[in-house]
């Protein structure tokens, strides 16, 4: 088949997938047609829609999400990372119900945030001292903002593609970041960032990073490319931050711990509050020391909810009694088998495809080159987006973009189901995969 009749077939085959989608969500297109009327695009938070309109939630139980519609489907977006304890774990619910019950909004430091901190400070090995946020954007926009300040310097370095929040985003000109003066490189490509480190020289405040690229497809940077970054940032006193809002649930002590690379700071969010909201920077002492009111000229840090009970008591528990290092391993032990069996389902019929990705995150690419950086793939996506509605179909939800994440309540019957649909997707879509 020709490229152009494959597009063509693409786009058609593509049109059906929102009918039928359509057709068995007549509750879900009644709550976006509400929601549009008092939120734009009845939307309020762009990366959860999609065409022809987003399922809307009634519940979730474990790994798996009751649509308004009454379907059942194992969740593989798992909240972007956020919902690693799945929906309705009973510890993490007890722990936000005895937060409750001892008083909320309590206008003072309470019992629980220095021992969060604490959990998380031994845990991850970049971090002497920490601070709370109530967003992983937050975080990074404070660890930009101390580097700043702690460097007397005002640029900033940041990866193209790459993602930290909303007013931090890199994957296209935004015309909602933050004003910083921001100069992108590209990702993976050591020698052309050590140059670009050089060359700001002591004009750079800092390079930020994420360790694998998280919405940018699940690709992991290489040590080599992380070294270089902290050698070249050493060498001009830039500091290093590793984003790793997403990535410190790859390893017991983060991906940094795994790779034993320290950054100067360090990002923290999504499931680290619980699954409540969360955010937290922190790294070198006398870096994060700028910030102790106790001295009189200490940079300030606000916020009025970074210290809310319900966070810090069920981010703790979380951490401490169900994200240990054990199950840490054991997850992203489970994340890899699973992506070896996506792998392998498309070697066996040896389709222009892979997944990209590292322990419970990953990604479906539609090309089969090797993935070191994002780059721009029309097709690809709308391939992406034929998948999307054909597993949501099947009874697996996923990101749009994509990505696949595993949380601790799936069994390897969650899996099955996923590989099982995935297979069928490759099966029955065939003709339209085979041109790369
Ligand atoms: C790497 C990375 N940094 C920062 C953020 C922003 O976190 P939040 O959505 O909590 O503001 C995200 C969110 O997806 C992320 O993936």
């Amino acid at each position: 088949m020709s490229t152009l009749l494959a597009n063509v077939d693409l786009e058609a085959a593509y049109g059906e997938a929102e009918d039928d989608f359509r057709a068995r969500n007549p509750n879900s297109a009644a709550a976006h047609r509400a929601a549009a009327e008092v939120m734009p695009g009845g939307n309020t938070r762009t990366v959860l829609h999609y065409a022809p309109y987003p399922l809307a939630f009634a519940k979730g139980e474990g790994a798996h999400l009751i649509d308004a519609d009454g379907h059942r489907l194992v969740d593989f977006l798992g909240e972007y990372t956020a919902g690693i304890y799945g929906h309705d774990n009973p510890i993490i619910q007890n722990a936000i119900e005895t937060a409750v019950r001892d008083g909320i909004v309590l206008g003072g430091p309470n019992l629980m945030e220095a021992r969060l901190a604490r959990a998380v400070v031994d845990r991850f090995p970049a971090l002497e001292l920490v601070r709370f946020t109530n967003s992983g954007t937050e975080a990074n926009l404070m660890a930009i903002g101390s580097a700043r300040a702690f460097t007397g310097r005002s640029k900033v370095m940041a990866m193209q593609g790459g993602y930290h929040g909303g007013v931090l985003y890199f994957a296209a000109p935004s015309p909602v970041n933050a004003p910083f003066d921001v100069t992108l490189v590209p990702y993976n490509d050591a020698e052309a960032a050590r140059a670009a480190i050089r060359k700001a020289g002591d004009e750079l405040a800092c390079v930020i990073v994420e360790p694998m690229m998280g919405s940018g497809g699940c690709i992991p940077a290489s040590a080599e490319f992380l070294g270089a970054l902290r050698e070249a940032t050493t060498e001009t006193g830039a500091l290093l931050i590793f984003d790793e809002v997403m990535t410190s649930r790859l390893a017991p002590g983060g991906r940094h711990g795994a790779l034993g690379i320290t950054p100067d700071l360090l990002t923290l969010g999504k499931y680290l509050g619980g699954g409540v909201s969360f955010g937290a920077f922190g790294g070198r002492a006398d870096i994060m020391g700028g910030f102790d009111p106790r001295n009189a000229n200490a940079w300030p840090h606000a916020g009025t909810f970074n210290n809310n009970t319900m966070t810090m008591t069920a981010g703790l528990a979380g951490l401490t009694q169900l994200f240990t290092p054990e199950a840490c391993l054991t997850l992203n032990a489970m994340g890899d088998g699973f992506r070896d069996r996506l792998n392998q389902a498309i070697a066996k019929r040896g389709l222009p495809m892979q997944i990209s990705g590292i322990g419970s995150m990953n990604t479906v690419h539609f090309r089969a080159d090797p993935i070191v950086r994002p780059i721009v793939d029309p097709v690809g996506n709308r391939k992406r987006d034929l998948l999307h509605l054909d597993m949501i179909k099947s009874g697996v939800y996923h990101a749009r973009r994509g990505m696949m994440n595993l949380s601790l309540p799936m069994v390897p019957a969650d899996l099955d189901v996923a590989v099982a649909a995935f297979e069928e997707f490759l099966d029955s879509r065939r003709a339209l995969l085979i041109d790369g």
